[in-house]
């Protein structure tokens, strides 16, 4: 009998959460990728995790990343499966774990529990404010090692919780952001929806309605400095081979998740754009680029 943890990750949070709760319950790990077939599951399969990041609910949509969302569309035979989530966010998961459990059921399996866990970076506001007005690096001072520590300790709290709820086999449980909430954020998702919508077609340079079909062009934003040395590392890392090397530059073919895995673990600092240049570099000490590589 196996336990099979399903995990989509970029810059590593999701695929650390992966990790833990696959050393406590000795799951297998399995990268979601893209062109999956359909997956069909069979009575030696103990239990299913999906472990993935929140993307776009701060603008009202499902909050799933394309690839999990085509990931759940392939799966077959899922009944009688024992299957849980978590998602990873930086503050805003919205509706992600409702859409997610909807979803499921809609291939007739049943979430039995999902969970958020924040997980954004602590750097000070201060810091925070200067790299987005003046592009000034974050930094990592002695106040962000600290704050570093307690997320680590929040999380492994967390992951307490989830693997005891998990081996339990725990059911209905399904964390929300709370329905008064999501009431009163309606106003702001709509204002933020368009906002985006105007942001990501001058990232695409598309002029689709649809906001989830500009997504996957915002990488036409992408661009190298010349600090790029053609190692191909963006190539390996991108999970649904959305970029190749032509004259030793990366080349982006409009398929993007938006995940910035190219970004983040790009060794030479050469990956450019307005839509990364304020994410932060960073991620977990213990996820490394060789975890991130497609194999
Ligand atoms: C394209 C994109 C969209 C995101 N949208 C949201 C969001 O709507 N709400 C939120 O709380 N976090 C959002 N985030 C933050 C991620 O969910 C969070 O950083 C997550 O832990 C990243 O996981 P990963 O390191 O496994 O990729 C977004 C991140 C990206 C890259
Ligand atoms: S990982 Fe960075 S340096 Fe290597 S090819 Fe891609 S952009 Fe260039
Ligand atoms: S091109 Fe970059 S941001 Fe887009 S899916 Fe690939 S790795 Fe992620």
């Amino acid at each position: 009998m196996s336990d099979l943890i399903y995990y989509f990750s970029g810059s590593g949070n999701s695929l650390k959460v992966a990790k833990e709760i696959s050393k406590e319950i000795n799951g297998n790990l399995i990268r979601i990728l893209k062109k999956a077939d359909e997956i069909s599951f069979n009575e030696n399969i103990n239990s299913l995790g999906l472990i993935f990041p929140v993307y776009h609910a701060t603008f009202g949509e499902s909050g799933i990343p394309h690839i999990v969302e085509d990931f759940i569309s392939k799966l077959k035979n899922i009944n009688s499966v024992y299957i849980y989530a978590v998602c990873t966010h930086s503050g805003f998961p919205g509706t992600t774990i409702e859409n997610l459990s909807r979803l499921i059921s809609k291939r007739h399996g049943t979430l039995s529990v999902g969970y958020y866990i924040k997980m954004s970076i602590p750097y000070s506001t201060l810091d925070k404010i200067k790299h987005l007005l003046f592009k000034e690096e974050l930094k990592t001072n002695q106040l962000f090692e600290k704050k570093m520590n307690k997320l680590q300790e929040d999380l492994n709290k967390k992951i307490k919780v989830i693997v005891d709820d998990i081996l339990k086999r725990k059911k209905a449980k399904l964390e929300t952001t709370g329905r008064i909430f999501n009431i009163l954020y309606t106003p702001l998702y709509i204002l933020s929806k368009s906002m985006a919508k105007s942001y990501y077609k001058k990232l695409s340079n598309k002029n689709f309605n649809n906001f989830s079909k500009l997504t996957l062009y915002a990488d036409n934003s992408f661009k190298t400095n010349q600090k790029c040395n053609g190692c191909g590392i963006c190539v390996k890392v991108c999970p649904v081979d959305n970029i190749s090397l032509m004259n030793s530059k990366p080349v982006w073919h409009n398929n993007c998740e938006n995940c910035f895995a190219c970004y983040q673990w790009c060794p030479s600092n050469a990956l450019e754009g307005e839509i990364v240049q304020f994410q932060r570099k960073y991620h977990f000490d213990d996820i490394t680029v060789k975890d991130m590589i497609r194999k």
